[in-house]
Order: structure tokens, then C-alpha cells, then sequence
């Protein structure tokens, strides 16, 4: 007779782009947080990595809380998460703080919350659990959620892969222009390069938009037009001063 204890063929829906983000209450480094209730009005970016004391994750930390201000002033919090406990996250953080330096980071003191979460419990609600990956350890996903609490990207790396923070922030920025601006950004977008107007599944004509030059609109065909915003106007909307 099948063992269902351990819930072996439970299946839990992974999130998606657009649904609200999975609430739940957790214990940090940072004390309790309600997720994502607290975070209303932030963008948040709830991350996971595999285990503590291990050399990828260590580098990742490094490098996120190195750039936490960069973030904040673009209204994004961070919030970790991997299934150990309380108290190897604070001993691996201060292991960080006290005694690792790499690539000329140092004394590098994480401030954002890390979750513990030795049931698994918040790391299936988000799907950061992928047995073929591994069943003990979360994957290193990242959950960008908007200020309403809405899951607007993921990204889902595998074990062995450190990811790409300026990626994450470039994407951030993306989508606060998209949300800013009523626009798109193309491939490898960076703030100052023109963005797509209008924004895919939006009703605007572009055939009238051909023939209208008058926003600075250029178009390469009736369905891919384009149009400068400069990066000091996005600067100044979107970060803090
Ligand atoms: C690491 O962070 O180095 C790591 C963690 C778990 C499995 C493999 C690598």
C-alpha cells in the first residue's frame, strides 16, 4: 500500500506570473515578517538559495547585500529564504560579516530578512522546491513582486549556477518603466535606450503611430515602434533621492 505520510505525490501549483504572491508568516534573521502583506506599496524581491555555508550561495549573498541601497532606491526590499534554521542563517551571516572577503567585497553585513525554513513550508508555496533538481534544498529562484503584492517575473536557476544581480536590477527597472511609462523594453534594454511604444496587447494603432513623428516616435515597421526616454527622466521617476 502506497505510504501517503509523507505526501509523496502531492502536487503544488507553482505560482505564476500575475497571480497574487502566496502569503505566509516566517521567522527571519530580521525577526517575524507576514509576507507579503508587510511589504504593500515596495517592490519586493523574495529570493532562495540551496543551503547556508555553501560557496555559490556565499558569493550570491555577498554580492546582493552589497547591492541592497542600490535596490532600495528603487523601492525594492530583498527578502532570502533557504530551508535551514535560525541559527545556522545567523552563524553563516556572521561567518560572512567576520571573515570573507571576495572580489573586494568585506565586512559585509546582511541587513534584509532571511527566512528560515526548515518545513519547506513558504519553499513549496513558491515552488522553489524541483525534486529533480534536488528534494532537500530549494532551488535558487527569484520572485519579483509588485507594490500590490502581484508576482510580475520569476527566475529559476539550478543549483550550481550563481546568478547575474545586475540582470535582476536591469529587469527591475524594466518593469517599473513599463508600469511608468505605458511602454515595453526591448532585448537588452538599458535605461536611456528607446523603448517600444505601444506595449504589446495594448490597443494602440501603430499604423496611425507610422505617420506620427511628433513624440519622437520612430517606426521600424507598422508593429515595432520605438521611442527615446531618457535615462535621467526614468532616474528621476523612479529612484529615490
Ligand atoms: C553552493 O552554493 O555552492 C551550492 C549549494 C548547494 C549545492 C551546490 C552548490
Amino acid at each position: 500500500m502506497e505510504n501517503c505520510e509523507c505526501n509523496c505525490n502531492e502536487t503544488v501549483p507553482m505560482p505564476r506570473i500575475g497571480d497574487k504572491a502566496p502569503s505566509f508568516t516566517a521567522v527571519t534573521t530580521q525577526g517575524e515578517i507576514k509576507f507579503p502583506e508587510q511589504y504593500a506599496g515596495s517592490w519586493v524581491i523574495l529570493f532562495s538559495h540551496p543551503a547556508d555555508f555553501t560557496p555559490v550561495c556565499t558569493s550570491e549573498f555577498m554580492t546582493f547585500a552589497s547591492l541592497e541601497g542600490k535596490f532600495a532606491k528603487a523601492n525594492c526590499k530583498l527578502v532570502g529564504l533557504s530551508v535551514d534554521g535560525l541559527f545556522s542563517h545567523i552563524a553563516w551571516l556572521r561567518t560572512i560579516r567576520e571573515k570573507i572577503e571576495y572580489r573586494g567585497m568585506k565586512d559585509v553585513e546582511v541587513k534584509f530578512p532571511l527566512i528560515e525554513d526548515i518545513t519547506m513550508s513558504v519553499a513549496k508555496k513558491y515552488g522553489m522546491i524541483q525534486p529533480g533538481e534536488s528534494s532537500t534544498k530549494a532551488v535558487r529562484a527569484v520572485f519579483f513582486i509588485d507594490p500590490k503584492g502581484i508576482i510580475r517575473a520569476m527566475v529559476y536557476y539550478p543549483l550550481s549556477t550563481g546568478r547575474n544581480f545586475d540582470e535582476l536590477y536591469r529587469a527591475l527597472i524594466a518593469m517599473q518603466t513599463a508600469d511608468a511609462f505605458s511602454c515595453a523594453t526591448p532585448a537588452d534594454w538599458r535605461p536611456g535606450d528607446p523603448v517600444i511604444v505601444p506595449p504589446p496587447g495594448s490597443c494602440g494603432l501603430a499604423k496611425d503611430r507610422m505617420a506620427d513623428r511628433s513624440e519622437g516616435i520612430v517606426c521600424h515597421d507598422w508593429f515595432f515602434c520605438t521611442k527615446a526616454i531618457s535615462a535621467e527622466t526614468i532616474n528621476d521617476k523612479l529612484l529615490k533621492k
